[in-house]
């Protein structure tokens, strides 16, 4: 009798710090795979740059560095997940979220919603590298990829490499706002590392971006999370 194959990872979450290169990885991932990527801190610079209801209530959370309240975040959520490009042609919900859940509340409404995560791939960083990175960071307003003036220069100095945007400093990238999201990091989120042990990866995210990107690679293809787009897999990892 052959061995039943596990289910494939459809509701992937990436956990980890600010900064410990959660955007970074979704982004690679969304270019190699083209799996659906959910970025809550997105949404919400979108939200807040078109001044809409749900941005005028963020911003001021986002700027001291502290969380936005449990049901914002799961309404914007519940409402997304209903977009077609997170089904599957059969109708199976799938996504790659990144800042989502950060609470247990958070966690408990995707568990309500029948959409509890089939993988958690946590990256592990120390907060005095989350410190420099953070610092160092430039970001593209226009299509959302990280930069950094040290660790991933753009070729163009102060420019975006996929869309020719001008980068910039994000206002909660400044030192007191970075300890706080540490903070809330530890206090709010950390628990759900607990929560998650049993589809929970852990991966070293102080390593080379090429290389955490290898290994998350690697655990997303052993769970069949990833659809092979010919040609396109053969710079990360065989
Ligand atoms: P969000 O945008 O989600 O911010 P975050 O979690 O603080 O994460 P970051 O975007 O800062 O970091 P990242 O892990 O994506 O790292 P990155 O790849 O950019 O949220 C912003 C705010 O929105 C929150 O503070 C909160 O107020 C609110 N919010 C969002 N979701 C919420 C929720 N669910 N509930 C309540 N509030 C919510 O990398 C960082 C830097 O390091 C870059 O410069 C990058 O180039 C560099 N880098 C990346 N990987 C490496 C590496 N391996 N080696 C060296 N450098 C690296």
């Amino acid at each position: 009798m052959s061995p039943v194959k596990p289910q494939p990872a459809n509701r992937i979450i990436l956990l980890g710090a600010p900064g410990a290169g959660k955007g970074t990885v979704a982004k690679a991932l969304v270019d190699l795979f083209g799996l659906s990527h959910l970025s809550t801190g997105d949404m919400l610079r979108a939200a807040v740059a078109a001044g809409t209801p749900l941005g005028v209530q963020a911003k001021s959370f986002m700027d001291a560095g502290a969380l936005v309240p449990d049901e914002l975040m799961v309404g914007l959520i519940a409402d997304r997940v209903q977009q077609p490009d997170c089904k599957s042609p059969s109708g199976v919900v799938r996504f790659l979220l990144d800042g989502f859940p950060r609470t247990l509340p958070q966690a408990d409404a995707l568990d309500a919603g029948q959409l509890g995560p089939d993988l958690v791939v946590y990256l592990a960083v120390d907060d005095a590298i989350i410190v420099d990175r953070l610092c160092g960071r430039r970001t593209c307003p226009g299509c959302g990829s990280p930069f950094h003036i040290h660790f991933a220069p753009p070729k163009v100095d102060g420019i975006c490499d996929r869309c020719g945007t001008a980068l910039v400093h994000r206002s909660d990238d400044q030192e007191a706002a970075i300890r706080k999201r540490l903070e809330a990091f530890h206090r709010q989120t950390g628990p759900l590392v607990g929560r998650y042990a049993a589809c929970l990866v852990t991966i070293d995210g102080a390593q080379a971006p090429a290389d955490v990107l290898a290994q998350v690679v690697r655990t997303l293809r052993a769970r069949g999370a990833i659809v092979e787009n010919a040609g396109q897999t053969a710079n990360v990892v065989s």
